[in-house]
């Protein structure tokens, strides 16, 4: 063989062993992939293209001039899921526990730099130790450049995070300026600071998983939108989400083809209980309206009061936001706030539609909420739907009360087609409520207190507590059966497909952060 040839075979060879084999196995014995391992698994077959692979780093500190290995700790390169392109990294933590050098970070930022000019998502599996410490501040500065990259892409393409590993210190915070974070239960953690750090400063005892693993992410802090049980399902995880996504935000998400039927859904004339106080599982509703198994939640086990994610709805992929009755009655709270908006947001920046399935009995009362700041965090799904210019529908199913009724897709701040469902309550407040208020005086001179609360709360529920008074004035644009619910909300998507909206020229808003 040439040897020229020769050199460039031992070279690729090299950079496939990572760290060695001892590495690969021990990486294996974890219950971890390795980063090729993941990257094959994730792309369509025989896709990869590497990009950088005999990268090596430049330090001579501390001995590092011996250990040089191809590829730096990071594999990088392009590929296909579905034939359609993404650009990914994966941390090898074989190599200096994929510490990110001066050199990865380099190579991760030729990538973003490609996948922003050419316009398509951008994956990061990440699994690394932090920091290169041997490289002091030119490590930090690498992290820097990502994380400025990070949003300067923001808005213009989907970046999706899987935490395969560790993900500790100021690394966390490429993964959260991303649009969706991904964990594996078990294998991985992200904190700011871990244990050691934190027994010193605050003599608390913590395990890293207590701390920040998967699960503490998914249902405490909302830092995780999804968790997977092992890198496979994760990477599963992150190839269906993409099939939602659009490549960038010139482009809508690829529509799959569905033959229409009549459409009809009778299973949804039952869902609503006749009892307003008596739950039902919002989920249902949902599984009622979309095309069959297509909803993909994010966030499904942190503020359970709300519902959000992506469906398919004849084929067409749209971001659902539905109110939860199973849990807290489905009211409006910081938690549920914040992880609505940030959904609509996401949404409105990647063309995605809106639906909003609105069952909600108001904001949630107390110190605890106004204290955690209620009125910044409520006003920022307000404000997250008023600046929507993405098609957006609303179907109340049941309840709409007070200032809930406003921020969710209310017609007033910008909904395009408003329906109700004949079980639908729209007014300031529940019926009992409002009498005991505004009736206050003529109960208490009332012989029979009871009797005449009861009849004036009958009194406004019969104004109020129904779909018609909104509907009279136009906030309501029709009063629908549950069963014609899918075929209404196929033809409004369909009609609003070229919808097109200009806001005034400025240099952003100032969403109440
Ligand atoms: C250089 C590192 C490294 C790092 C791990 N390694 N982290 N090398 N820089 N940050 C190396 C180890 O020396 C070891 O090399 C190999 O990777 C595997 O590490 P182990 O410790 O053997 O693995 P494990 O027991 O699984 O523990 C993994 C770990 C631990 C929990 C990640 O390595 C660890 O705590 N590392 C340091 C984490 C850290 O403090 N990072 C800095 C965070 S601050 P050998 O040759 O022995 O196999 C930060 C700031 C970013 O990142 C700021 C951005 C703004």
């Amino acid at each position: 063989m040439n040897p020229k040839i020769e050199e460039l075979n031992n070279k690729l060879n090299q950079a496939y062993l990572g760290g060695g084999q001892d590495r690969i196995e021990r990486q294996h014995q974890n219950k971890k992939l390795t980063a090729r391992e993941r990257i094959d698994y994730l792309l369509d077959e025989g896709s990869f293209e590497e990009i950088g692979a005999l990268v090596t780093h430049r330090t001579k500190d501390f001995g590092m001039e011996n250990q040089m290995y191809y590829g730096d700790g990071v594999v990088t390169g392009y590929g296909t899921i579905d034939g359609r392109l993404v650009y990914v990294f994966a941390q090898d933590f074989t190599v200096f526990g994929g510490s990110l050098s001066e050199t990865h970070a380099e190579k991760i930022c030729k990538i973003m730099d490609l996948t922003v000019n050419v316009g398509a998502p951008f994956i990061g599996l990440n699994d690394s130790g932090g920091a290169r410490i041997q490289e002091g501040v030119r490590s930090l500065g690498g992290y820097a450049d990502i994380f400025y990259r990070n949003v300067q892409a923001s808005g213009v393409i989907p970046q999706i995070s899987a935490i395969m590993g560790p993900c500790a210190g100021g690394a966390v915070y490429s993964p959260a300026m991303t649009d969706f974070t991904l964990m594996v239960e078990n294998t991985s953690y992200m904190f700011v600071t871990g244990p050691s750090v934190v027994k010193t400063v605050t003599n608390e005892s913590v395990s890293s998983e207590e701390l920040g693993g998967a699960l503490v992410h998914a249902s405490k802090s909302g830092v995780a939108h999804v968790t997977s049980v092992n890198d496979v399902a994760c990477l599963e995880s992150i190839k269906k989400l993409i099939s939602y996504l659009p490549q960038s935000n010139k482009e809508t998400a690829p529509k799959y083809s569905y033959d229409l039927e009549d459409e009809l859904r009778t299973q949804l004339n039952g869902l609503v209980p006749d009892n307003p106080n008596k739950p039902y599982d919002m989920h249902q509703v949902i599984d009622g309206i979309i095309d069959a198994d297509s909803f993909y939640e994010i966030h499904k086990d942190y503020a359970e009061n709300i519902i959000v994610g992506f469906a398919r709805l004849g084929g067409q992929s749209i971001g659902i936001v539905a109110n939860q009755p199973m849990f807290l009655a489905g009211v409006l709270d910081v938690n549920s706030s914040k992880k609505a908006a940030r959904f609509v947001r996401f949404c409105d920046a990647f063309n995605t539609p809106l639906l909003v399935l609105e069952d909600v009995p108001g904001f949630l009362p107390g110190t605890d909420q106004e204290w955690n700041a209620i009125i910044t965090n409520g006003a920022k799904l307000l404000y997250a739907f008023s600046e929507a210019t993405v098609p957006r529908v609303t179907v109340i199913t049941r309840k709409a009360y007070g200032g809930a009724y406003d921020v969710m897709n209310s017609k007033h701040i910008g909904a395009d087609m408003n329906f109700a469902w004949p079980t639908a309550e729209i007014a300031v407040m529940g019926a009992k409520g409002a009498a005991e208020i505004i009736f206050k005086k003529e109960i208490q001179a009332s012989d029979d207190q009871e009797a005449t609360l009861k009849a004036k709360e009958t009194e406004y529920a019969d104004l109020f507590a129904n779909p018609y008074s909104a509907a009279q004035r136009g906030f309501i644009d029709e009063v629908i059966l549950p069963d014609q619910t899918r075929r209404k909300l196929i033809k409004a998507f369909t009609m609003l497909q070229d919808k097109q909206v200009n806001h005034p020229i400025r240099k952003h808003g100032n969403i109440p952060l």
